[in-house]
């Protein structure tokens, strides 16, 4: 059976740019899957753009408006890997040519943005997604598959971590065109926050969403700070939430710990989360291992790919790894493995919105607004309780805020 062509148009991504190109990378990955790169606005320069365009070999555009303009009926989905604080206006322009999107995470440099996002993302009832990365990790893939599974119990204490060193001196005012100190000025220099926002907060957060979604924030209290002088947003961080819900214990939390200035750090984010029978442990450094720990039992080590063996305690959790992996275990390339998963999974909810009429589907399997919203609520509480002398900030439910 031959699939539905999708072609994909970018939004960012041109020389001297980190994440688009990355995108653009995923859809040669899934060329067979029916994912075909296809056109983009690839600089907010119009030049630029275009002369990018033709480096990279698809169809150049000046503008998001003129791109849409041409393309409207011939796109699949749009990516878009623009800095913080553009992503709304591109991302409504797009919904509401009723042209699907992948945006990049986090979903806008504020709450009140992410809400506005959420109303127009309402009102169009066209797929979104969040290039939440490690949400397409086999192992935090697995993760979410035992907690599902109820293999933890009430849920107790959860612990995210996300230290990196690349931010440990004042990249930002390095000279302009210099390694990373485009993406130094666009994370330390807008919005309401640096580390929270990169990756302190919204990334666990955004894996906490897939392993637990029916937890809710009920009050975060923040310290952000700033390590690097004359830096002007926090690139240091520590936040504590206390949390509610189904399967959740009274005075259960959520610690969050992160930095951007932590030497010999390079990219470690690590989670666990502990119930009243055991903890999951998952890290993207060890990307196909997973560690459950069950209460007077040996600990169990997985490495995805490799199955559960006949191990009864597994038996009721679904092994998300093959639907990911391209390559087997062992074959290590993870990263491309995640956002390639990502792409397709949006794609099957974009086929799915397409062949029902496009009307609005109850549920799509990528995660979208809803998960956006939990990330910018606690990121906004925990640069509310910073500014406000570390105080603990009570939190909305996501419904409440939810247009
Ligand atoms: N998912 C992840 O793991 C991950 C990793 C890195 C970055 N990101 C996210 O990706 C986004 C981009 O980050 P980056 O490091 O690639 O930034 P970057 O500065 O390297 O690239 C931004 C690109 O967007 C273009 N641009 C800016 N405004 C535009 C507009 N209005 N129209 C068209 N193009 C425009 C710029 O010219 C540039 O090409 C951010 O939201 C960031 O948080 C996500």
């Amino acid at each position: 059976m031959s699939i539905e062509t999708l072609q994909v148009g970018f939004v960012g991504g041109g020389s001297g740019a980190f994440f688009g190109g990355v995108h653009r990378k995923t859809t040669y990955l899934n060329r067979e899957q029916g994912i075909l790169p296809h056109c983009g606005v690839f600089d907010v320069d119009p030049d630029k753009s275009m002369e990018d365009a033709k480096t990279i070999g698809l169809i150049g555009y000046r503008t998001v408006e003129e791109m849409i303009a041409a393309e409207k009926n011939n796109l699949g989905f749009v990516m878009v890997a623009t800095p913080d604080g553009t992503h709304l206006p591109i991302v409504q322009a797009l919904l509401e040519a009723d042209i699907p999107v992948v945006c990049e995470k986090p979903p806008e440099e504020d709450l009140p943005k992410t809400l506005a996002m959420a109303k127009v993302a309402k009102a169009m009832g066209v797929p979104l997604t969040f290039n939440w990365s490690y949400t397409g990790y086999p192992n935090m893939r697995l993760m979410a598959a035992i907690c599902s599974a109820g293999l933890l119990g009430t849920i107790r204490r959860i612990q995210g971590t996300y230290v990196q060193d690349w931010l440990q001196l004042p990249l930002e005012k390095n000279p302009v065109g210099s390694p990373g100190q485009q993406q130094a000025v666009g994370r330390t220099d807008f919005g309401v926050s640096c580390d929270a926002a990169d990756i302190g907060i919204i990334h666990p957060s955004s894996v906490i969403s897939l392993c637990l979604p029916h937890v809710s924030a009920k009050r975060v209290w923040g310290r952000l700070s700033t390590m690097v002088s004359g830096r002007k947003l926090d690139d240091n961080m520590i936040v504590v939430v206390e949390i509610d819900g189904p399967g959740v214990a009274p005075g259960a939390d959520i610690a969050f710990y992160s930095s951007q200035t932590m030497i010999g750090k390079g990219n470690h984010h690590f989670l666990s989360i502990a119930g009243e029978q055991g903890t999951v442990y998952a890290d993207i450094e060890n990307p196909e291992i997973v560690k459950l720990s069950l209460a007077n039992q040996p600990d169990r080590v997985f490495q995805c790919g490799r199955g559960f063996g006949d191990d009864p305690v597994m038996r009721n959790v679904t092994d998300p790894c093959g639907d990911i992996m391209m390559s087997p275990p062992g074959h290590i390339g993870t990263f491309w493995d995640a956002l390639t998963y990502l792409q397709r999974l949006f794609a099957k909810d974009v086929r799915d919105w397409r062949e029902c009429g496009k009307r609005r589907i109850a549920s799509q399997r990528s995660l979208g607004i809803r998960e956006g919203v939990f990330g910018m609520q606690l990121l906004q509480a925990a640069v509310d309780s910073t500014q406000r002398g570390n105080v603990w900030v009570n939190c909305k439910s996501v419904d409440e805020l939810l247009p």
